[in-house]
This record gives structure tokens, C-alpha cells and sequence, in this order.
């Protein structure tokens, strides 16, 4: 008899919550709602509704709210949104001396309670917390796995629809590096169903739009006080199916890279495989010199952030 899969949420904020949601009512498992202990009963009031709204949407799926991380125990995934977002005015790297401890505290005890886990870390500044996940914890790197090019080409999809005059079911956009202002919308993988999105778009028109991408977290930071969380939670919740259900569909994703695209022991927004396996395969797609160009400075400044880190973990 299958089991349902166990889907632990590490954070129950705004994209934890939501998360919760999405794996309820697609029912890809039961989920775990896990928050600091000043917030369990925030979090066990946020299953509760959600399991009430199980009975008017239908759904079957248990949902538990949780500070106590043997309720995280034989977790299938681990969807890690612990830490802090940004407020106006601040970009993802101002929070990595915030969000560091918590991530080593997280990545302490997940790997006490769930340590086959396949592993998404949403947490910012994104490459940095995840490479930071797996070197705490010595994970398997295609176990281990960071959410944002899922997320920065869906923003950058809606933008081309948009402009396009197309249904955003038929934009495809690739985007590699780091999740930050630096990242690299390839247009040259960027397609109409199929079609070279150049043919349907002016220069102009695609500048305005990779700028806005860029820039594209922050747009809503800026209008809400805080970061996103509806797209946020579907890209990894996107993720976390291909896992789970072997799909193994091609995305961009903050993978560990061994040599690839020239770098290693960093974290970096690469097009994967993702199955059974996790990261089953980091493809390697051809750049021109100037996308190869970006990609170095989107990395440069990924590294300059793990650097950080380090000694920022050295210190204790
Ligand atoms: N363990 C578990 N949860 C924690 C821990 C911890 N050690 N420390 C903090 N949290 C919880 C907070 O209590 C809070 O409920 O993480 C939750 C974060 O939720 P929100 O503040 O609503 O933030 P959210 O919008 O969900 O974003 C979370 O994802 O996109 C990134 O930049 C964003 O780093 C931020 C993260």
C-alpha cells in the first residue's frame, strides 16, 4: 500500500504558508508546518484552517503545525523558508548575517530528523543559504537543491505575455546565476513555443523587460513591505513534484556545481534534470560571450556572499 509523501515546511510565514496550501490541494503529501516555539500556535492555527478549507476544496491531506522537529521525522522533502525577508530598500545579500544562523540551526537538526530528504532552500540570500544547507549538513549536493530560476523566468514570462500579446502558457524563458540583480535571462533559450522570442519582440522591448526581471523581486518588496510568496511557494512546490513524482522536468535551479560551466564548490542557477534522483543531471547550455560574460559577474558576486559566509560561520 503507498504511503502519502511527507513534505516538511521549515517556516510557516507568508511563503510557508502558502506552500502548505499547494501541497493540500494538489495533494502531493502531508505537510508539516514547522515554526520557532514563540510561533507553534501560529502555525497550528494555520493547519487548522487549512485543514477546514480540506472539507469545502476536497482535498486529503494532513497538515500539522508544529515547533517539535521529531514531527519532521522521515520527511520525503524539505522546503526550507526559515529566516527573514527583505524590507524595502534591501537587497537579498543584506540578510545572510541574519539568516545564516538560522539556517545552520535548521540544517543541525534536519539532518538528525530528516537526513534522505530531498532538500529546497528558499531562505536569502538564495545560492548563498543553500551552499551554506549543504555545508552544514554534508548533504549529497543533488539532494540539495535552491528555488529561484524557476521563480526569476516565471516573472520573466509573464513580462514577454504580456508585451507578446501571448497566453504565458506558451513563453518559455531560461534564466542562470545567481538569484540577485546580476542574474542572466538567456535570450537565446527564450522561446515562444518554440519560436525565438526575438522574432516577436523588439530590442528595446526585451531590454526593458530583462531589466524588469532583474529587478522583479524587488518591485514587490517595494509595493508590499515584504517579499513575495504566491509565485515563491508554486516554483518550489514545481520543484518538489518533479522530485517526487519522477518527472524528471528541466528547470532551472540553484545546483552545486563540480566544474561545470567553469565553477566549482558554488551554487549557481543552472538548467537540471530533476527525477528521482534530485539533480540527476546539470545540463550545459551554449552561452555567447556576452551571456558567458554575465554569468561570470552574477558568480563573482555569489562568491563574494559565500565569502562572507565563511567567515561569518568561522566566527561561530
Ligand atoms: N526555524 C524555523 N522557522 C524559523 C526560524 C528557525 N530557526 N527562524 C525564523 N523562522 C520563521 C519565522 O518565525 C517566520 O515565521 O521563518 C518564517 C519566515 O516567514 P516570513 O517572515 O513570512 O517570510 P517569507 O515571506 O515566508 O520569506 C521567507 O524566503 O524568499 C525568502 O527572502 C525571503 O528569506 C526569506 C524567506
Amino acid at each position: 500500500m503507498a504511503r502519502r509523501n511527507k513534505i516538511a515546511l521549515i517556516g510557516a510565514g507568508n511563503i510557508g504558508g502558502e506552500l502548505a496550501s499547494l501541497v493540500a490541494r494538489t495533494e502531493l503529501g502531508d505537510a508539516v508546518l514547522f515554526d520557532i516555539p514563540s510561533k507553534t500556535d501560529f502555525a497550528r492555527g494555520k493547519a487548522l484552517d487549512l485543514l477546514q478549507n480540506g472539507s469545502i476544496l476536497g482535498y486529503d491531506a494532513n497538515i500539522v503545525g508544529t515547533s517539535d522537529w521529531r514531527d519532521c521525522e522521515g520527511a520525503d522533502v524539505l522546503i526550507i523558508t526559515a529566516g527573514v525577508p527583505r524590507k524595502p530598500g534591501q537587497s537579498r545579500d543584506d540578510l545572510v548575517g541574519i539568516n545564516l544562523p538560522i539556517i545552520r540551526n535548521v540544517a543541525e537538526n534536519a539532518k538528525r530528523a530528516c537526513p534522505d530528504a530531498f532538500v529546497i532552500v528558499i531562505s536569502n540570500p538564495l545560492d548563498v543559504m543553500v551552499w551554506a544547507y549543504r555545508e552544514f549538513t554534508g548533504a549529497r549536493p543533488e539532494k540539495v537543491v535552491g528555488m529561484a530560476g524557476v521563480l526569476d523566468a516565471a516573472r520573466m514570462q509573464h513580462f514577454l505575455a504580456a508585451a507578446a500579446g501571448a497566453s504565458v502558457k506558451d513563453v518559455r524563458a531560461m534564466i542562470l546565476g545567481g538569484h540577485g540583480d546580476d542574474m542572466v535571462p538567456v535570450l537565446s533559450a527564450t522561446t515562444l513555443n518554440g519560436m525565438p522570442i526575438t522574432q516577436f519582440l523588439s530590442q528595446d522591448t526585451l531590454d526593458g523587460i530583462v531589466a524588469r526581471t532583474r529587478g522583479g523581486g524587488g518591485e514587490i518588496v517595494k509595493l508590499m513591505g515584504t517579499s513575495a510568496y504566491y509565485a515563491p511557494a508554486s516554483a518550489a512546490v514545481c520543484m518538489a513534484e518533479a522530485y517526487l513524482r519522477d518527472q524528471k522536468r528541466v528547470l532551472p535551479a540553484a545546483a552545486y556545481l563540480s566544474g561545470q560551466y567553469g565553477y566549482r564548490d558554488l551554487y549557481l542557477g543552472v538548467p537540471v534534470v530533476l527525477g528521482a534522483g534530485g539533480v540527476e543531471k546539470i545540463v550545459e547550455l551554449p552561452l555567447t560571450e556576452t551571456e558567458r560574460a554575465m554569468l561570470a559577474r552574477s558568480a563573482a558576486s555569489v562568491q563574494g556572499v559565500v565569502d562572507v559566509a565563511r567567515r561569518l560561520s568561522a566566527q561561530g
